[in-house]
């Protein structure tokens, strides 16, 4: 997008599970994108969502205040405040959600809601130096802790879930390996920092066998189990003389599951704009794998930068800035919705 002589000015809140985000938008450009994590979750070994909304209602102001110094705007310089409806958890969607409600109306300033799982697709629409973003249709896998979806993107408000999985998330057993592996919450990452120097064909795991685009990792999460306590009972040390090779086991597996669907879905609509989203598009394999497959199918592939893989709040701004441009407001009874439809 062109920059217009008097850009809209986007502030978007982001708190649909362990992490406060505020960023601040000039059109599809980013002027701020501030992230607090929450630390506190690591000694429970997952979200504890009494928790998660308490940080967030210590994070909410001044990761703010700090995206509105960045940006060099102050609040008068608004045009529309977007915040993230859903889904998530429903303590933490409301103290961003009571935020920017209560921002919208003491300023004055138009309210936009935004479905979390969409703004992760739409996150390939912010202005990024060198990126291209994806023309329509596009497919896309969008992969988080709480999701796995093929979606078919129309245009930016028609977004078709095509394939979704029927119990856990990819992240999810990602996050649930790594417990296995007794690694740190959130154990993805670590899952791929170990997985680089391990070799994938060291161990092989089951695939499910699900119809059409959809996924299931649940039996996986519990093959997984059985084989670590399997091998632990005949050498106590086997995580720790194997866990790169484990690792990269694992991951090899998981992203086999989801590529293969990725695949069927391009060959069967025929669509070649091809994008990843979510946290787990942040992984190398993943990402590997992607790039192997756009050369070998001619598919043009889209990653987003990591800033804006995993939960940002730059992404519920784009989405924002869709639906400001359609004049596609919230109305003053809007409120959070732990399950929020994706329509
Ligand atoms: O999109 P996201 O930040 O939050 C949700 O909307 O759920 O995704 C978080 C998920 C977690 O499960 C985390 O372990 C996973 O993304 N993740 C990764 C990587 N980075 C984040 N999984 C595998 N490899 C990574 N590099
Ligand atoms: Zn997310």
């Amino acid at each position: 997008m062109n920059q217009p002589d008097n850009p809209v000015i986007i502030l978007a809140i982001e708190s649909s599970c362990d992490d406060t985000g505020a960023a601040v938008l000039a059109e599809d450009k980013i002027l701020a994108n501030v992230v607090a994590g929450q630390a506190v979750h690591a000694q429970y070994g997952g979200v504890v969502p009494e928790l998660a909304s308490r940080a967030h209602q210590q994070n909410i102001l001044p990761v703010v205040d700090i995206a509105l110094k960045k940006a060099g705007i102050s609040l008068n310089d608004i045009t529309a405040i977007a915040y993230t409806k859903g889904p998530g958890l429903l303590g933490s969607l409301l103290v961003g959600g009571s935020f920017a409600k209560g921002l919208s109306l003491s300023l004055n300033k138009p309210l936009l809601e935004v479905h979390h799982m969409q703004a992760h697709i739409l996150a390939h629409f912010i202005d990024t130096p060198g990126i291209k973003k994806p023309g329509f249709p596009f497919l896309c896998l969008t992969v988080s802790g709480g999701h796995t979806q093929i979606v078919r993107a129309e245009s930016p408000d028609n977004l078709i879930i095509i394939g979704e999985t029927l119990d856990d998330a990819a992240g999810e057993a990602f996050d649930k390996v790594a417990k296995i592996l007794e690694l740190p919450y959130p154990g993805g990452p670590l899952v791929d920092k170990y997985a680089r120097h391990g070799n994938p064909k060291a161990f092989s795991f089951p695939k499910p066998h699900i119809e059409g685009y959809n996924f299931s990792f649940s039996g996986f999460k519990t093959a997984f189990l059985n084989f670590i306590n399997n091998n632990k009972s005949k050498d106590h040390a086997f995580v720790e003389h194997n866990l790169q090779d484990i690792c990269a086991s694992v991951q090899a597996k998981i992203v086999n599951i989801l590529m293969e669907k990725l695949s069927a879905a391009a060959r069967d609509t025929g669509i070649r704009e091809i994008a990843i989203a979510g946290g787990v598009s942040a992984n190398s394999g993943l990402r590997a794998a992607l790039t192997e497959a756009g050369k070998k199918n001619a598919w043009n592939i889209y990653v987003p930068p990591f800033e804006y893989c995993t939960d940002n709040a730059a992404m519920i701004g784009i989405a924002g800035l869709f639906k400001y441009k359609k004049g596609d407001f919230a109305a003053i009874n809007s409120a959070p919705s732990a399950r929020y439809e994706f329509k």
